[in-house]
Parts: C-alpha cells; structure tokens; sequence
C-alpha cells in the first residue's frame, strides 16, 4: 500500500508520540520522560535529583522511616473503574515501574500546599499543633495523612493511631502529631480543637481556590503502557534490561528465554528494604502490568489470590470475605503486622514469599499465616502449573518460574485458628518468633479431642517450621486436660532448638520460652470460659492499647505576650510544606562532586593496601582518596582534642572506620564504589569489643577526673545495720537523627564555603583549616538547621565536614559529604554504655548513709567526647546522704568513639542511684515510693560536690505529685489487678529529678540590627536551631523587648561570618543564652534609641522611630558576647526539679509491654514559650523510653563492627510506643530567678526522669516473680527490651496450667 508523504508523516508523528508516552511518567499533574534514566531508580532520587522536588526527604532508604512517602494514584488493574490510591515509601519505588501502572499520578508534598500559595488543611493543622520540631519527618507524615484520608475520608481516631506505623519521629514523642491528624477524625474529642476537613477541601488550595494538582488525569497517561503486542523490552542499559509484560504468556516466554540469567521479577520492589544486596541482576521484569495477576475470587474452595495482589489489598479481601471463614480475620490481623504501611501498600504476598525461598532464614509472616491457614501456591512456567503448600514451595526450583497465585481455604466449622507475632517494637518490626496454630477438635462426652493440629513456627532456625512431634503427640488427646497440656509442653520444649549463633537475634531461651508461651495462648484459647481458671484467662488476650491521649498542663501570662506565649514554631509552616531547606536539599552545583566514605571491616588491625581499581570503574567515579592525599593534618578533632584519624593513615582502631573517601557524579554511584573498594589488613589482633573485657584488661583511659570522696563512705557502709552490693548496665544509643551526618564544601576565591550540618561551627571551622592547612578565616560555615541532632552532630559533624573539605580541596570541586545510615551507624559513636558497681549502707528505714558507685563508661576509641568525669553531679539525684565516693573510668575499646547524647551523663547517672534506692526498698521489703522520699533533698541541703540549695522544692513536688495522680489508689488498684492476673501484671514507679544547669560552658556571639529603611529587624545568634525551638524563643524574646511584632523579627542562619568562635549548641542551655544574648543586644539598642525617642512625640510608630534614630546617627547594630562567669564553687546556674509516675502492663509471655499512663510535672520555670518547652519534654522522654524499653545496638562478638546498622534491626520508638495517656505539667507560679527571663531548660532535663518506665516494667516483673516464690531483688538493665523484659520474668512452661 501507498502512502503520501503527509499521510507518512502524520503515522510517524503518531508512533512518536505513542514510544514517548510510553516512558511518561506523571507527577503533581505534571509529564515527565524517563527514557534515558535507569528504570532501576528510586523515585525519590528522581524526585529530588532530577526534577529537584526535595520536600520529600530521604533517610534510611529501607523502607523504615517513613520521610520519603508520596501518594501514588493510578487505576485499579483489577477494577479498571476504580482508582487506586496509596501512600508509598518513594525510596523503595523504581522509577520503570511507574510506567507500567495505568493513568498513574505520583503526588508529593509539594502538590499539597506551599506558604506561598496556601497550606493544605493537613500540612497547617500539623504546624499549628506543634506537630514539628526539626521538620524532617514532617513531610512523611503530612503523606501519610493525606493518603488515609484520600481513602477513608471518615477515619476514626483508630485509623489515624494505626496510620503510622512506618514514620518515625525522633523529635517530637508524636503526641502533638497524633492530636494533629486526630482532629481532622469526624466527632474529634473537641479539646484537640480541630475539625473535620471535608475530602473535597483536601485538594483544594485555600489561597488558590481551586485543586493543586489535577485528580483526574482523563486518558492523557492512558498510553503509558505498551500498546499490545509491542515488545515489552522498555530499556537495556549496561548489559541490564527492562521488561514491562502486559499479557502473562509474555510473562513465562520472558522466564524462558532468560532462565539462564540473573531474573529478577519487580512488583513492590520492597524486598531490597530488607535484602540490600540481592543482585546483580540482568534481567529485570516488571509485572505489574499483568491484570491476570490481580485476580481475587472467592471459590467453594477458599479465596483465590494472584501473585500481584499488594499486602494492603489481600488484607482488605481478607476481611471483606471473613464471614466466609474466620480464619480470614486471623490472617488480616497477622499481615497487618507485616512491615508498615506504605510497604503492604507496595508489597506483595508473592515477593514475601520468595524472600523466604530465597533466604531461609527470612522471618516470613506471609508463610507462616498461609502454612497455618493451609494455604496452597501455585507455581507456573510456560509449561505447567503445580501446587504447593508453602513448606513444599521452598524446595520448589524456580528457574523460569512465577509465584501465580495462592489459594487459601476456609476453616471447617470443627476448626479454630490463631496465629501471634511478638517483635521488638508493636510496629513494623521483624518478628521475634511468630507462630500459628490450626486445629480440628471433635467433642466426645466432656471431652474435646484433637483430631488434627497444624502448629507452625518461625524464628527458631533455619529450618524449623512444624512442631511435628507436638502435632503427633496431641493427636486424639483431650484438650481439657492439664496432662495433655503438660504433655504437648514438654514435647514441645524438645523439639524447639533454637539458633545460637546469630546476634542479631533474641536469646535462644527467650525464643523456646516464647514458642512454649504462644502455644499455651492458643490452647487456652479452645476451652471454654467456665474450663479456664480466672487467672490464667490472663494469658489470652493481648494487650489492649487504647487510643492514645494526654493533657498539657501549664501557665503563661497573657499581659506579658509574646513572651511565655505558646505559638508555634516560626518555621512550622515550612517545615510541614516541605519548604523547610536541608544541606541535601540545596540544588547540586555544576561540577558538584558527591562523597562516601569506605569503612573498615576489622577492628584491630593494619591496612596494608587499598585497592581503588574496580570502584574507579564504577560509571561516573571521579576519585577514591586516602589519608596520604590530606593536604593538612589527618584528623577531625583539633588541637587540644586527641587525634581522630579522617581517613586512617594504616591504623585500624575499630570496624567501621573511615578508610577511603570514594567520590562521584551522584551519591547512588558513589555508594556503589564503596561496595568494591578492597581494603586489605595486616597484622589483625583481636579486639576490644565489650565493656567487660575493656574492665578485665584494665583497658582504661587516665583518669578522667579525681572522682570524689565525701566524708567516710568505706566506714559509713560497714557501722550501716544494712548493705547492699550490686551492679546495672546502662547501653547505647544511636542518636537516630533523620538528617544523617552531612556536609558541603564548595572552594571559592575567598577559601571555602561550607555549609555544615553541625552543632559546633567554631569546632568544625578549626578541624577544617587543618585538614586542608589553611586559615580559619577563609572557611565561612553556615548552618540554617539540623534535621535532628541530640549531640551527634557537636564533635562528630566534624568528620563529614573534613571529608568533604579535602575532597573539595584536593579536586577542586564542590563536594558533597553524607553519610547513608548504616555508614552513620557504623562509623559514628554513640550515646556512652555503662556498667555501674555499688555498695550502699543504710538504716532499717532506708535512710542512706554511705555510698560507693564505681562508674565503668565505654568511651570507644578516643577518649574527646569522655562524659564520665564531669557527669557526677548529677550522681544524686534529689537524695541527701553525707557519704560518697564516686569512681568514675572511662574504658579504651575498639568501638567508634562514643559521643554526648542527649542528657550526657546525666541520665544514666540518674538511672543508677534510682536504681540503688529501689534496690534498698526492696532489701528491705518497704515500698520504694517511701524510701525515696525519705532520702529527698530539703531546702538549704548541700550536695556532695559542695552546693547548695537555695530553692530546692523537691519534698514539695514529690508529695504533691504523688497525691495529685492517686498514687495510692492506684498501686491499691495495681495489686488487685496482679493478684487476678497471672499472665498480665502491672507496675508503678515514681522518679524525681534534680538537674544542675550549667552556663559556663557555652558562649555566643549576637547580633541584632535593625533596618533604618523599615523597621524590620535581623538576628544572627550563635546556636543552631535542631528543632528545640531555638529561633522561634530568640524571636520572641527580641520582638518582646523591642516591642515590635515577632513577624518584624527574621532570624538568619548562623554562620561563622556573623557569629564567630561561637561554642557549641548543646546541654539545653543554647536557647537560654541565646535569648539572654539577644536580649542584651535589644537592650543596648532600646538605650542607644531612648535618647531619640523621648524627643519624639508619645505612641511614635516603630518605624519613624528607628527613621528617627537613623538620621540621629544612632548605631542601629548591636552585639552581645554571652559568657557567664561561674557560680560561687562552680555550682550549677541553677537547678530543675520535677517528679514523673509512670503505669506499665506487661504480658509474662512475651514480655510485650505498653506504658499506660505517665504522668509528670516539671519545674520549667516561666516559660518563654511552654508550646516549645513541653514539645521538648515530651520528645526527650519518649527518646528516653527508646533508651531504658527498645533501643539497643549489637556488636559483631569478633570485629565489634556495629551489625544492626539499620531501621530492620535498630527499633527507635514508633507513635504507638508512648505512653497511653501522656500528662505533662509545667510547674505553676514558678519564676527562676537565676534563669533568662525566669525560664528553665527543657531539652535534657526530662529525659533523665524516663528511666521511670523501667522501674514501672520492673514492678510489673516483680509481681510476676512474686506469683512463683522469686520476689528477690534483681538488677534490669537497660535497654530493658522484650526478650530481656520476659526472661526476667522466670517464666517456666511447667507452671502453665488451665
Ligand atoms: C521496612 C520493611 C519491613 C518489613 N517487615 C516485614 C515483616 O514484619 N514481616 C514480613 O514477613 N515481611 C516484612 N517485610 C518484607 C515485605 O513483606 C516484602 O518486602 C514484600 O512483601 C515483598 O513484596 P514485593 O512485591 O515488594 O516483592 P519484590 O521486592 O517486588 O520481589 C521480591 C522477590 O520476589 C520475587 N517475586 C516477586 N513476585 C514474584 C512472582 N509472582 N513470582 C516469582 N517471584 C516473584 C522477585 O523476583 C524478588 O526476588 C518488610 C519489608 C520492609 C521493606
Ligand atoms: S527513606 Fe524511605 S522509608 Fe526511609
Ligand atoms: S520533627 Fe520529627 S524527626 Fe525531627
């Protein structure tokens, strides 16, 4: 056939137009081509590096934090008519994958609201409930929300508490977020003061009045799928290709033609979450344009799934079809513990289960709820179909194969199922061990006999999946028996042979205990009411977490607004609009270079070469540098600090050291040269890696200080009628800051411009100019804020910062530093671990008389950031005894060298004679609420370095506060509560504070200036806003003395340009200072204007007033240098005071736990700003509960290489974490005389109170010990997590009973 040349012409511009729209890929309403990137992609590099849409953030890139979500729209395979929309992690998301999703629409924070164009109701209301601290989660969670209320417009207070189970906030403690997002909940508790937004309002601009982005697309994506019959090969790039099948045939001609290949089939493309290093692959297919594999029906035989059905949507079938059989319900309720969110929201059953084929010793909640179910999968290639149940699946070859579908049965009407997953967080977490358990019990007379049982297990090894001997012995036994429960048990107890050998895992006992207890759930569980014993009726249920709550109780003075006003923070806005700029955010500049270092993997050894070839083959790879390419000296710690080596000149002092700094094009590539740099070592010798070893090598640093000896301890403990010896732990803790360690370097005519993710400019200006040997006057460091920082970003920014200073000087280039997370983990020390020795002697009444504490802290391998030494002045707490000797050593081990987390010192200080008092209460039988507050400081006592104090109301607060909450009603209540419940106990604890602020050890310079052309005012401060409200209290201050409103005040980065030899922002007296300097800087200035402005008539407008003044030749610039002079004796400045209770239950079993109730009252003085102050209290304590309840980091036993270096393994707290019902009280009527406009500090001092919690778990424990006749003292240790929690317990299967 003919064609004329237009007709040709108008066919070629047709095809055109069809292959471009096959790479179109739409976001915010807007078509972009991804032809010429890799498929392979995250979204959220796509976003942020191509199309430099970076308000939504990344961290962990594991799916496990949450800050990188976005919305994705598209049409329901299944359901063509219907639309699918869901919140997804965008860093697990591949860019080719978008293109095989139907009308698809990606929408990111930035198609929601701006402050330019108008806040979208959720973004606003988050801000303005101070949902926001340092602002990087907030994106996330502003997603997450809008994807919940894009699908259930009516959420309840429920659906929002379970909504986020894949953000974390390390800032906040969630409560103000969780009253945010309730109060869009129609019927919201009116004190949350919001109100319902209806769905349409959500995707309206208020400013702009109409939809931000378009919400239906129409058919314009239509063609971003290939047209059928087309090949479906969309990119081969790097010998690597992309498939996009759309028909299942092509599906299995693909896996045939490529069976020979590394084959990897892409639906969630989740898994590489959990398994980073899976691969390489060649074949790559994309499966999600298959409708076949959507399919659900509900059959005769059970509900039939296919292979791409997400989590998140076989939940929903799951319980759309639960009346058919209630197993459905058990398994919604178990995958709804698989991962969070956005992950089920992206992954599916299939990609689960070829994780566990793949990796045996993958914890599968997937396969364990199918095994249990009696579940069958089928398996397919162009030649067959077989069916499976999952244990036989795993030995299925699946070259050329796919998972199609699975079908899962109905329970018969005989038939009773549960299953249970015990982890080390109750959101998204790996399981401990999960089981489930299906039986088929036939009654006969009285008796219920078993005529099937189906028990299956995972977590216990490899390859333990069925309890066969257990199944076998409960064969025909009756189930209303003690015999044949005792009998299964013991079966049970020896077919339960745990792994040993992983750290990573729960100890080996825990999890045969914990096997043992799920099972005596599930029989429990099958006898009927009247069979079970009251008691033991407790082992059934879980814990019951109600929606979470809390008050926020505090006094301001209106007269005196702005100050002690409780506004939001000035950026919260922008903070929740994604606006809020961070070093990663800034636009890569040309030549813009990006760096990441190589860590070592031994721990005591040599280098004896390095080997760059490979990596320098890596596309993109422009350098590796090692120590000798420093062109100053090889460290990041200045003079008078210890050497810490850059890049380690041959010396190797722990596993996760830098050794080589690779750079490259883009951060992706630049990791992927650090996967093949080979560094080879020399002389290994084995390391330091445990606190014991470090104390029985007697592997310690010089003193650290004299310690002190007060009085006659020795000889005030032997006269005592009572003593005691003991010893506690105290761990770890990763700072968990969302914006990881980050630096840029960019070399200019003047030296270097860097902008620093730093607590420490001053420090980090001085460790740059000699690294690269030049002065510090041609290094500018700015800082605008931290994402996050809680003391990991003082000394330790410093590394980052000389990386990308020598790269930057060496190359010429600009250089960007970061660190992914688990080099953050690994290279980056911690919050100091502890182990404390004691000896006390004290009366029969428990009051104290003499006390000996030896403090063992793990100081790593460098002593710089030694805490030990100057944190004794917190040793006693609130408690008056006249005899003390304090010991304090720091330990030399081959660990990162550990660094000041927020409450230093202090709060483990705390911890350990509160530890000491509760160990005197119960030697003593007597309750440790009295024995506490018999040893309480009374006003006008002295401490044992000599203070006094002057204001002390400890006694005061105590009491009151004890009396406030009911304490007695409750522990009345408690004991009752315990002695009906065998499995279920409850615990209260009481823990008062004493925190000595300090002031002398930070200095500032201010500056204030005033614009003569307007009036409007400009600060530069000397600390660094990381989210404690810094900026927003310096404002309001400056606005307040000025009289001016706080929007005529702008607050300017800090920068050593403005604030030179600025000290370090940290130990909760910045803010102070700060506030004290630029109130100083209003003062001078309101002096040097007084003169001008008695001349002017009464009531002159700001503005004509500072007219006025300029053209007087009034200095309209002022600046304050703020360093106080000590307290008589080096006392502190002056001391916080509070008192906090605290409620846990705790299920014996498994040692899950929840905090039901705490309630705290705290002196904060008057405060600038308690919307500010109690946001910090909270997120401090809920950081604290991480410390004593969850967070605990694992060593290689052999290298000391930090092996839980993610968001998989490392269990920071979650929003269902915090306590229940979270009270908070600022102390009334309290003005500090000693403070900056009568206010106190927030930041630390309450942390060191959540150790309440786990004395509360502790009393809880107790009870249980009490029940077996062991209610002896015994120390816990934090963290206190769930395996430790339940192993206290003494849980013994031969005391289960009906
Ligand atoms: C943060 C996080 C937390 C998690 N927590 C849990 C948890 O608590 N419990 C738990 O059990 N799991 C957990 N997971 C695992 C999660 O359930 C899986 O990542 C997800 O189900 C995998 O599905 P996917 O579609 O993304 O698979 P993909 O990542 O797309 O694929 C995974 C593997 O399956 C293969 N595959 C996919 N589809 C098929 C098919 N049809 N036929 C053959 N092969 C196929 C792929 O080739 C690939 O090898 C977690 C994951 C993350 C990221
Ligand atoms: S960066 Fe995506 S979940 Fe953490
Ligand atoms: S505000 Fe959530 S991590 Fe800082």
């Amino acid at each position: 056939m003919e064609t004329t040349s237009s007709q040709r012409q108008s066919n070629d511009l047709a095809e055109d137009k069809t292959a471009a729209q096959r790479y179109m890929i739409r976001v915010n309403g807007v078509l972009h081509n991804v032809k010429n990137e890799d498929p392979r992609m995250s979204l959220a590099e796509y976003l942020r590096s191509i199309l430099h849409l970076c308000g939504t953030k990344t961290m962990c890139y594991e799916g496990g934090c949450g800050c990188c979500i976005v919305v994705l729209e598209y049409d329901n395979p299944a359901k063509p008519e219907k639309r699918i929309i869901k919140s997804m992690n965008s860093c697990l998301f591949p860019i080719g994958s978008l293109l095989s999703l139907k009308n698809h629409q990606v929408i990111t924070i930035e198609a929601l609201g701006s402050v330019k164009k108008g806040l979208h109701a959720i973004q606003k209301r988050l801000a303005d409930y101070n949902g926001s601290q340092c602002g990087f989660c907030t994106p996330g969670f502003v997603m997450q929300m809008f994807g919940l209320l894009k699908n259930k417009p009516n959420s309840s207070c429920q659906d929002v508490e379970d909504n986020f189970d894949g953000n974390v906030c390390r800032c906040t403690g969630y409560r103000p977020i969780l009253d945010a997002m309730k109060s869009f909940v129609k019927n919201t508790d009116t004190k949350l003061g919001g109100s319902f937004v209806d769905i349409e309002d959500l995707v309206v601009c208020p400013k702009i009045k109409r939809p931000c982005i378009r919400s239906s697309l129409g058919e314009i994506a239509s063609s971003t799928r290939p047209a059928e019959g087309t090949t479906s090969m969309l990119f081969s790039k790097d010998s690597r290709k992309w498939f996009q099948p759309t028909e299942l045939p092509q599906l299995y001609l693909l896996m045939q033609e490529y069976s020979h290949e590394a084959v990897r089939l892409v639906n969630g493309d989740t898994a590489k979450g959990v398994y980073k290093k899976d691969g390489p692959y060649q074949v790559l297919i994309d499966v999600k344009g298959i409708p076949d594999l959507y399919e659900v029906t509900m059959g005769p035989n059970g509900l039939k799934v296919f292979s791409n059905v997400t989590l998140s949507s076989l939940i929903d079938y799951l319980k759309q079809y639960s009346d058919q059989s209630p197993s459905y319900n058990v398994i919604a309720r178990h995958l709804l513990k698989v991962a969070n969110g956005p992950v089920r929201n992206a992954g599916g059953w299939a990609g689960n289960l070829m994780m566990k084929w793949k990796h045996r010793e993958f914890e599968s909640d997937v396969f364990v709820a199918f095994e249990v179910a009696g579940a069958k999968v089928t398996v397919a290639d162009i030649a067959e179909l077989n069916t499976y149940t999952p244990v036989q699946f795993l030995d299925v070859n699946m070259k050329g194969k796919v998972l199609l579908c699975v079908e899962i049965p109905k329970l018969t009407e005989s038939e009773k199922m549960n299953s249970f997953k015990i982890a080390p967080r109750m959101q998204n977490a790996h399981t401990y061990v999960s089981a489930g358990f299906r039986v088929r019990l036939k009654a006969l007379d009285n008796k219920q006999l078993v005529e099937s049982i189906s028990m299956v297990y995972t977590g216990i090894n490899r390859t333990f999946v069925h309890a066969l001997a257990t199944e076998k012995y409960l064969q025909g036994k009756d189930i209303t028996s003690n015999v044949t429960l005792q009998g299964a048990l013991t079966t049970l107890e020896k077919e339960i042979i745990p792994d040993e050998d992983n750290p990573l895992l729960a100890s080996a006992e825990y999890r045969k205990s914990l096997a043992l207890g799920l099972f005596y759930k599930f029989f429990l569980s099958l006898l009927s009411e009247g069979l079970v014993s009251p008691c033991n009726r407790s082992a059934m249920f879980a814990l019951e977490r109600h929606i979470s709550t809390g008050k926020q109780t505090f006094s301001s003075r209106p007269e005196e607004y702005l100050l002690t006003k409780p506004m939001p923070k000035l950026n919260a806005h922008k903070q929740a609009s994604g606006e809020a700029e961070f070093i990663n955010d800034l636009l890569p500049l040309p030549n813009e270079l990006f760096a990441m270092f190589v860590l070592s993997t031994e721990g005591n050894a040599t280098i004896n070469h390095i080997d760059r070839t490979a990596a320098m083959n890596v596309p993109g790879a422009v350098a590796v540098l090692q120590a000798s390419d420093i062109p100053g000296s090889n460290t990041f710690m200045p003079p008078p600090y210890m050497v810490e080596e850059i890049l380690s000149s041959g010396p190797v002092v722990y596993a996760g050291q830098p050794v080589a700094l690779c750079l490259a094009d883009s951060q992706r590539r630049a990791l992927e040269m650090v996967e093949v740099v080979k560094v080879i070592y020399q002389d290994q010798k084995p390391p330091i890696v445990t606190l014991d070893e470090a104390i029985e090598k007697k592997s310690f640093y010089p003193p650290p200080g004299k310690g002190l000896l007060v009085g006659d301890p020795a000889g005030a403990i032997s006269e005592s009628p009572c003593k005691i010896e003991g010893e506690v732990r105290a761990g770890e803790q990763y700072h968990f800051h969302m914006e990881t360690q980050i630096c840029r370097c960019v070399p200019t005519e003047d030296g270097l411009d860097v902008q620093a993710a730093s607590q420490w400019l001053d420090l980090a200006q001085q460790a740059i100019a000699g690294a690269i040997g030049i002065p510090a006057m041609d290094i500018n460091i700015s800082a605008k804020r931290l994402g996050g920082a809680y003391g990991g970003k003082a000394t330790r920014a410093n590394l980052v910062a000389c990386g990308a200073a020598v790269a930057a000087t060496v190359l010429c280039r600009p250089v960007r530093c970061i660190m992914d997370l688990s080099t953050n983990m690994k290279a980056v020390g911690k919050r100091h671990s502890y182990i404390f020795k004691y000896k006390v002697g004290f009366n029969e009444d428990g009051k104290l008389n003499g006390i000996i504490i030896t403090y063992y802290s793990d100081n790593g391998c460098s002593p710089n950031d030694n805490e030990v030494g100057e944190s004794l002045v917190f040793s006693d707490n609130v408690y008056k005894c006249k005899n003390w000797h304090l010991i304090p050593i720091a330990l030399k081990t081959n660990r990162a060298a550990h660094t000041w987390c927020r409450s230093p010192g202090s709060k483990p200080n705390i911890f350990v004679i509160e530890t000491i008092l509760e160990h005197v209460a119960k030697f003593l039988s007597l309750d440790p609420i009295i024995v506490k507050q018999k040893n309480l400081y009374a006003q006008g006592d002295i401490t044992p370095l000599g203070f006094d104090l002057p204001y002390c109301s400890i006694q005061d607060l105590y009491s009151s506060q004890i009396e406030k909450v009911d304490v007695a009603g409750r522990l009345q209540a408690i004991k009752k509560f315990n002695a009906e419940h065998r499995w279920k106990k409850k615990g209260l604890a009481v823990v008062p504070l004493k925190y000595g602020l300090y002031w002398t050890q930070s200095y500032y310079l201010c500056t204030v200036s005033i614009f003569a052309s307007d009036g409007s005012v400009m600060v530069s401060q000397g600390g660094i806003e990381s989210g404690q409200g810094l900026d927003t209290k310096v404002a309001q201050v400056c606005a307040y003395a000025l009289g001016i409103p706080v929007n005529n005040v702008s607050i300017k980065p800090t920068t050593t340009i403005s604030s030179p030899n600025s000290g370090p922002t940290g130990g909760s007296m910045t803010s102070e200072l700060n506030c004290l300097g630029v109130k100083n800087c209003c003062d001078i200035l309101k002096k040097r204007m007084d003169p001008v402005k008695d001349k002017l008539p009464l009531g002159t407008p700001w503005k004509e007033l500072v007219a006025a003044c300029f053209k007087a030749k009034v200095n309209l610039t002022a600046h304050d240098w703020v360093w106080p002079d000590p307290q008589p004796k080096g006392a502190p400045q002056y001391n916080s005071y509070g008192v906090t209770v605290a409620e846990a239950e705790l299920d014996v079993l498994t040692g899950e736990n929840q905090i039901n109730q705490v309630d705290m009252l705290f002196d904060c003085g008057e405060s600038i700003n308690p919307a500010i102050d109690i946001g910090q209290i909270e997120g401090a304590f809920v950081m604290g509960m991480g410390y004593w309840l969850m967070e605990k980091v694992i060593y290689d036993p052999d290298t000391g290489e930090v092996l839980n270096a993610g968001t998989w393994d490392y269990k920071p707290p979650f929003s269902k974490s915090i306590p229940i019902n979270f009270n908070i009280e600022l102390l009334k009527n309290a003005p500090n005389v000693m403070g900056v406009l009568r206010s106190k500090a927030s930041g630390e001092p309450p942390q060191c109170m959540s150790c309440v919690t786990l004395f509360a778990v502790k009393h809880a424990i107790e009870a249980a010990r009490q029940d077996i006749g062991k209610d002896s003292y015994f120390p816990l240790s934090g963290p206190a997590t769930v395996d430790v929690i339940q192993t206290s317990c003494l849980v013994d299967y031969k005391h289960f009973s009906i």
